[in-house]
C-alpha cells in the first residue's frame, strides 16, 4: 500500500518535471521563422517560388522529418552516405550545393520546418506594383526658380499698371474730358497695395520692386552656388545592369557585407565583382519571366564576364571579358577622408544610418547630403559604447575621472541626465581627422 503510494507520487513528480521538457520539444514555429531568417535561407529559397534552391511550401510533404532533419543538418554528409533521393535532388539542382548548418539542432530544424508547414499563403498575386519603393526625392530648385519668375512677372504687371494710370492722369490734367477714367478705377491689385505706395512716384517704386526681388534672388543664387554645387542627395543614376537592391539584399535578404565585402576591414565598401554575382547566377537566370530565355540583364554579366552558359564544361569562360562600369553614386571630395570599418565596426553603426533603408531601393540613391555639416551634426550627436571598448580606453579614464570630480556638473552628461560620450569628445571635430 504504502509502496505504491510512493510510486505514485514518484510517477506524479516526474511527469511533472518532464511536462515542461515534452512541451518545449513540440516544433514552434515562432522560432523557426526567427532561425530561418537568421541562418539566411531566404537568400536562396522563397516558399513559393523556385529560387537558387526549390520552393519549399509543402516540403513536409514530400520528405519525411528523419531526411530534413539530415538534409538541412548537412546535406553533403547525407549525400554521401547515399540517400538516392538526397543525392537526385542535388543533381537537378546543377550542384549548387546549399550551407551546411550543423549549428542547428535537430529541434530547431523542426521549428524552422513547422515554420513553413505553416507560414500563410501570400493573399493577393504579387504584382510590380512600387510598394515599399523609395521614391527619389527630387530636387527643390525648380520650384523656386518658377515662383521668383511668377513674382518677378506680377510685379512688372503692377508697374506698368501704374504708369499707365500716371498717363492718364497726366492726360486728363491736359484734357478734362478724360477725367471720367480717372475714379478709384485702379486695376485691383494697384487697390490692394497700401495707398501710400500706390501713389509713390512709379520710378521709386520700380526701383524698390526690384531691389525687393533681387536680394531674395541673389542670396539664393549664393546660397546654391556656394553650397549646394557638388551635394547630391537624392542622386540616382541609371546601372549598367539593372540590379536591385529591394530583391537582393530586401526579399533575398543577402547580407550587406556578402557583396561589400571590404567594409569592415577598410576604408571602402567596394563593389562586388561579377564573380560574386555568379555564385548564384550560374544557376538562377530568371528563366520563367521571359518564356525560358535567359534574363537580358543576366545575360549582361554573362556578356561582360564573356561566359557561355551553353558551352562544354570548363570552356564556359572566353578570354575577352569587358568590365562592367558601374555608375559611382557616392563621392567625397579629395580633400575629405572617411573610413567605413571605423564607423561599421568601431563606431557599430548600420549601414542604414548613412545610406538611409537601401534594402528597399529598386535603384540606389544618395540619401544624405555627405556635407561636413552632416559628419559632425552626428558626431556632436551619437553615443559611443566608451565603456566596453579599447579603442576609447582614455577617454573613458577621464570621462571617468571628470564624472567622480564634478559629479552632476560634468560636461559628459547628455541631456537626458545619462552619461554620454560622442566621437565628439574623441576629436571627431579635429580638421585633421577628416582633411588630408
Ligand atoms: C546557398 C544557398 C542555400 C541556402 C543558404 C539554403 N539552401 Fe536549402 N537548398 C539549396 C539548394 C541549391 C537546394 C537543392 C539541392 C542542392 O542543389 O543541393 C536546397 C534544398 C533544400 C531543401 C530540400 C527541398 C526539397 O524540395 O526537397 C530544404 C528542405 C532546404 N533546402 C531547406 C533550407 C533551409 C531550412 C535553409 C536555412 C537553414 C536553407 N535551405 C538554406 C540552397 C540553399
Ligand atoms: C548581391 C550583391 C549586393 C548586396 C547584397 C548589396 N549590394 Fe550594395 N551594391 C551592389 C552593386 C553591384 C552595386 C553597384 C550598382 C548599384 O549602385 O546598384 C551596389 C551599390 C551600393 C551603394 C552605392 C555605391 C556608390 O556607387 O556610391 C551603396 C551605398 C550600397 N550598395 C549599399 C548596400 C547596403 C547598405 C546593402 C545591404 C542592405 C547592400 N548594398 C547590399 C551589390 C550588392
Ligand atoms: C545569393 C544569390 C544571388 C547573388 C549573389 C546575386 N543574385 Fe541576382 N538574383 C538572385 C535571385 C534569386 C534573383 C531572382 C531571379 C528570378 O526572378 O527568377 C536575382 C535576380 C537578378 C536580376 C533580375 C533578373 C531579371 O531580369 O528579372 C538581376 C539583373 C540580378 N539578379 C543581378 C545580379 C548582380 C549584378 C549580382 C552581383 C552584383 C547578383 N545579381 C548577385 C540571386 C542572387
Ligand atoms: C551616423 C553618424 C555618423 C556620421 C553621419 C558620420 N560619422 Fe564619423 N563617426 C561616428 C561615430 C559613432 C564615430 C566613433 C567611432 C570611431 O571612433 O571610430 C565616428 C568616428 C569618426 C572618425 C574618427 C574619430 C576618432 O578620432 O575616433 C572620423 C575621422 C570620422 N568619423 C569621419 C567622418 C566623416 C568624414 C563623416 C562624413 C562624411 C562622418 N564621419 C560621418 C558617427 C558618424
Ligand atoms: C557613418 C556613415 C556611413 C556608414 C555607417 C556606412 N557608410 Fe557607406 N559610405 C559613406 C560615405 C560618406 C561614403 C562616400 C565615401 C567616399 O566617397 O570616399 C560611402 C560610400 C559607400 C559605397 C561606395 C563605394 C565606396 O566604398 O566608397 C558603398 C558601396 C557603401 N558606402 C556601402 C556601405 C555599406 C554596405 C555599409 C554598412 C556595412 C556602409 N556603407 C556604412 C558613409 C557611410
Ligand atoms: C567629421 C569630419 C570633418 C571635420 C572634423 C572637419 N571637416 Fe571639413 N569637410 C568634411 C567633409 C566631408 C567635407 C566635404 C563636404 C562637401 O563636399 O560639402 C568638408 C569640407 C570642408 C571645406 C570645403 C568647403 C565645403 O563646404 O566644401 C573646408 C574649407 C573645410 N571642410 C574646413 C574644415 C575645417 C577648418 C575644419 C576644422 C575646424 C574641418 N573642416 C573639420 C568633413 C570634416
Amino acid at each position: 500500500m504504502n509502496m505504491s503510494r510512493i510510486k505514485m507520487w514518484a510517477l506524479a513528480i516526474g511527469f511533472t518535471i518532464a511536462s515542461p521538457i515534452l512541451t518545449q520539444a513540440q516544433p514552434n514555429a515562432d522560432e523557426g521563422k526567427k532561425l530561418y531568417e537568421a541562418n539566411n535561407c531566404g537568400s536562396c529559397h522563397a516558399l513559393d517560388k523556385k529560387v537558387v534552391g526549390p520552393a519549399l511550401r509543402g516540403v513536409h510533404e514530400r520528405r519525411s522529418e528523419e531526411w530534413l532533419v539530415k538534409w538541412i543538418r548537412n546535406n553533403k554528409k547525407f549525400r554521401e552516405s547515399g540517400d538516392a533521393d538526397a543525392i537526385a535532388l542535388y543533381n537537378e539542382y546543377g550542384g549548387a550545393a546549399m550551407n551546411i548548418f550543423e549549428n542547428l539542432t535537430p529541434a530547431q530544424v523542426l521549428d524552422i520546418v513547422e515554420y513553413i508547414k505553416t507560414a500563410p499563403a501570400p493573399t493577393a498575386p504579387k504584382t510590380d506594383s512600387p510598394v515599399g519603393t523609395v521614391e527619389p526625392q527630387t530636387d527643390s530648385s525648380t520650384k523656386y526658380i518658377l515662383l521668383i519668375l511668377v513674382v518677378i512677372f506680377g510685379i512688372v504687371l503692377m508697374v506698368l499698371g501704374r504708369v499707365k494710370n500716371t498717363l492718364r492722369r497726366v492726360a486728363a490734367e491736359k484734357d478734362p474730358s478724360e477725367g471720367e477714367f480717372l475714379g478709384d478705377n485702379r486695376k485691383w491689385y494697384l487697390k490692394m497695395l497700401p495707398s501710400k505706395l500706390a501713389h509713390m512716384n512709379p520710378t521709386v517704386l520700380a526701383i524698390f520692386i526690384t531691389l525687393a526681388v533681387a536680394l531674395p534672388g541673389a542670396w539664393y543664387g549664393y546660397k546654391f552656388a556656394i553650397t549646394e554645387v557638388g551635394v547630391q542627395k537624392g542622386y540616382a543614376p541609371t546601372q549598367p545592369i539593372a540590379f536591385s537592391h529591394k530583391l537582393h539584399a530586401g526579399e533575398l535578404n543577402i547580407d550587406c557585407k556578402y557583396c561589400h565585402s571590404t567594409v569592415e576591414e577598410s576604408k571602402s565598401a567596394s563593389i562586388p565583382a561579377l564573380n560574386t554575382c555568379m555564385n548564384c547566377h550560374k544557376g538562377v537566370q530568371a528563366t520563367e519571366k521571359y518564356n525560358g530565355e535567359i534574363s537580358p540583364e543576366i545575360k549582361k554579366i554573362y556578356a561582360a564576364l564573356d561566359y557561355d552558359p551553353q558551352a562544354l564544361p570548363g570552356k564556359e569562360y572566353g578570354n575577352n571579358p569587358k568590365p562592367i562600369r558601374w555608375v559611382r553614386i557616392h563621392n567625397l571630395p579629395d580633400h575629405a577622408y572617411f573610413n567605413h570599418s571605423q564607423h561599421v565596426v568601431v563606431g557599430k553603426l548600420q549601414c542604414q544610418s548613412c545610406h538611409g533603408p537601401v534594402e528597399k531601393m529598386e535603384v540606389v540613391q544618395q540619401w544624405n547630403t555627405l556635407q561636413m555639416g552632416w559628419c559632425i551634426d552626428c558626431h556632436r550627436n551619437t553615443g559611443i559604447d566608451a565603456a566596453n571598448n579599447n579603442y576609447y580606453a582614455a577617454l573613458h579614464d577621464k570621462a571617468a575621472k571628470d564624472l567622480k570630480k564634478n559629479q552632476n556638473n560634468s560636461q559628459y552628461f547628455g541631456p537626458d541626465g545619462k552619461v554620454k560620450i560622442t566621437p565628439a569628445m574623441n576629436g571627431g571635430l579635429e580638421c585633421a581627422k577628416c582633411h588630408y
